[in-house]
């Protein structure tokens, strides 16, 4: 690579990931960017005077810090006056209107995350503060800079403040949550302290990896020149900073209201916490003239949404069994109306959450419903204790058949396979829609079937008959029949759904499909070699689906008699030729596409993995071949060009 191309290159890249970060529009797939971005590397190391600061490499999290230093901002930073209801923002209007009559108001979403100041000198991000007590922060820059929706350059060349929120996506948030709680860490409670405790990491590798996403909001130092607010932004935007989901320049209450309603639905929608809604008043000559209190400007207003976190009382602990066993704690508390449901349940997760929380019966706590997730306590108000509440102690039996359970750290499991609960679950399972989506069987008629002594597992449902389910309480004629033909429509289902039914430990509904299609009714002889060797089967699964067949082939070979599912077309068998029972992948930009190509190779008798190792075969290879190109070098697979492989065929 020559100078100017790496000098292009890294140009190149700054472009993908603005597509990519902050306009949510990637132009190239993440493959090409790996590709060109490991030229880069590879130029910077053999040129290490020559990198440029905007390069991407530059983001890199490997920093370590002792601790944070005190930075002051260049100009202070504000805080926001709350109004919670239509009336305090009334209120508000009046008091802003007194000032001056001809306003108009910029309306945006309040984020809900960590505030952080970013000052840019000769076009060069310098600094990034923390908002510290609006005066002095802390200097946080290495950690910025792991965040790839702020520019390391811009192109502006005075000194400006560039302010905003930094925020972790919800889905984001669920994802390291999901992790911190397979390794036993303590759950960040919302995505606000997720964000705030992401930032100050002192290893900016930890940052790195939380992928935060920083929204502006606003200025402080600047030299520039719009008269509106709507305009300054816009300037900032296209300095290369994501912009809001929704904003908009409203005349009057009633447009701000309409605004706020229409944030308000959409609220779930967004991939960012929201909290509020932030009415600015437009015209940049009346703000200055509004000018600020000791805390808040005058010329704005945070009009909160509902909250969507309310204090309540712990009732009780109720224990779940669910049908592989695992049983999981669930508060029973006083019944709130939160942002119109009312809320009586709330997830535990596990049982070292409730020691590392210190959850006790009778603790006011804070929950918080979002979206469909079910609602969760995320903190106990301690100061509030008066001494009566009581230190739940951790079961040792399960609470529905009472033999004794397992103690697995995290997890407590029911080892009874005969549990009424595991029975019932799984039974509700089998049913469910992924799997071989039976209508009718909800859990008051399983409970009533099993309890019945008529269904004990699965196999038994077909073993249903009209006299049976007439001797039972509450079954007549028309609900039995009903049932009855539920289950005879289960029949002739396609294969996954039958294989997903069975409720495999680790193994759901995409892992179904793949098992389904790679091997058909003959997945009970598959291998682990055979079963590894398809695509997102690691050895976990591939250890549970084995041993799920050694001990449940029996039960296979009957509920597949009995539910005749369809076997997947199977391809036929190819004649003799390169490919043939060999592992190929595919990478690079070929002339079909890729999906195209594996089915011809398919065909041919190949297998076609997503990733290189040591069992590959061929490596097939488009234009701009990325990192599968090198790996498979670096393996001495043979790699062939698709001309070379049309012309093996
Ligand atoms: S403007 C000059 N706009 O809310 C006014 N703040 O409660 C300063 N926030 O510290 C703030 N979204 O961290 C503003 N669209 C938005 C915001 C926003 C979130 C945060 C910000 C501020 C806090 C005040």
């Amino acid at each position: 690579m020559k100078k100017q191309d790496y000098i292009n290159a890294v140009e190149k890249l700054n472009l993908y990931a603005k597509h990519y970060y902050v306009l949510d529009d990637p132009l190239i797939t993440d493959e090409e960017y790996d590709k060109l971005y490991h030229e880069v590397v590879a130029y910077e190391e053999e040129n290490p005077n020559e990198i440029l600061i905007d390069s991407p490499t530059q983001r890199v999290g490997d920093v370590i810090s002792e601790g944070f230093t005190k930075e002051s901002h260049l100009s202070r930073m504000w805080s926001l006056e709350d109004a919670f209801d239509n009336d305090g923002l009334q209120k508000w209007l009046e008091k802003t209107y007194k000032l001056d009559k001809n306003v108009t108001f910029y309306c945006e979403p309040k984020y809900d995350g960590a505030s952080l100041n970013l000052i840019y000198e000769d076009g060069r991000l310098v600094r990034g503060v923390t908002r510290g007590d609006g005066s002095v922060g802390e200097l946080i820059t290495q950690n910025v800079k792991t965040i790839k929706s702020i520019p390391l350059t811009i192109d502006y060349f005075e000194t400006i403040e560039i302010r905003g929120e930094v925020v972790i996506f919800k889905e984001e948030f669920e994802r390291i949550n999901q992790a911190r709680l397979k390794n036993g860490e303590a759950l960040f409670a919302n995505p606000r302290n997720a964000a705030a405790g992401s930032l100050r990491q002192l290893d900016s590798s930890v940052t790195a990896a939380r992928n935060l996403v920083f929204l502006p909001y606003g200025v402080g130092v600047n030299g520039l020149f719009h008269k509106n607010l709507h305009d300054k932004m816009n300037f900032i935007y296209n300095l290369g900073f994501r912009k809001p989901p929704e904003r908009a320049v409203c005349k009057n209450i009633d447009e701000i209201d309409s605004v706020y309603k229409q944030m308000l639905h959409d609220r779930e929608s967004y991939s960012m916490a929201l909290d509020g809604m932030v009415i600015k008043v437009d015209e940049i000559a009346s703000q200055i003239d509004m000018g600020y209190t000791v805390k808040v400007p005058r010329w704005a207003v945070a009009y909160k949404f509902p909250a969507l976190e309310k204090i309540t009382t712990v009732k009780e602990i109720v224990l779940q069994v669910g049908r592989t066993g695992a049983v999981t704690p669930v508060a029973i508390v006083e019944p709130t109306d939160i942002d119109g449901v009312v809320v009586e349940r709330a997830t535990l997760h596990n049982f070292d959450e409730i020691d590392r929380k210190d959850i006790r019966l009778g603790d006011k706590v804070i929950i918080l419903r979002s979206g469909d997730v079910i609602p969760k306590i995320i903190k106990v108000l301690v100061h509030e204790r008066d001494g009566s509440e009581i230190k739940y102690a951790r079961p040792t039996r399960c609470p529905v058949c009472a033999s004794e359970l397992l103690d697995e750290g995290v997890l407590l499991k029911c080892q009874n396979l005969e549990c009424s609960a595991r029975v019932v679950n799984s039974i509700m399972y089998f049913a469910s829609k992924p799997c071989l989506n039976i209508d009718g069987l909800g859990v008051k008629i399983v409970e009533a079937l099993f309890h019945s002594g008529l269904v004990k597992s699965v196999v038994d449902l077909f073993d249903l008959t009209l006299e049976k389910l007439l001797e039972l309480d509450g079954f007549k004629e028309k609900k039995s029949q009903n049932l009855l033909n539920a289950l005879q429509n289960a029949r002739g289902s396609e294969y996954w759904r039958f294989i997903n039914a069975l409720g495999i430990e680790h193994i759901g509904e995409v892992a179904s499909k793949t098992i389904s299609e790679a091997f058909g009714f003959g997945f009970v002889n598959a291998t682990k070699e055979d079963i590894v060797s398809c695509d997102g089967i690691g050895e976990e699964m591939a250890e549970s689906l084995l041993e799920f067949i050694r001990v449940n082939a029996q039960t296979i070979i009957k509920l597949q008699a009995i539910l005749e599912p369809l076997e997947p077309v199977k391809r036929e068998e190819a004649k003799e030729n390169p490919f043939k029972g060999k592992t190929a992948v595919l990478t690079g930009t070929m002339s079909q596409s890729r999906g195209e190509i594996k089915e011809t190779l398919e065909n041919l008798g190949a297998k076609v993995s997503g990733s290189v190792s040591k069992k590959t075969d061929f490596l097939i290879y488009g234009e701009d071949a990325g990192s599968k190109y090198d790996k498979a070098m670096s393996l001495g697979v043979v790699c062939l060009r698709e001309d070379e492989m049309r012309a093996k065929i």
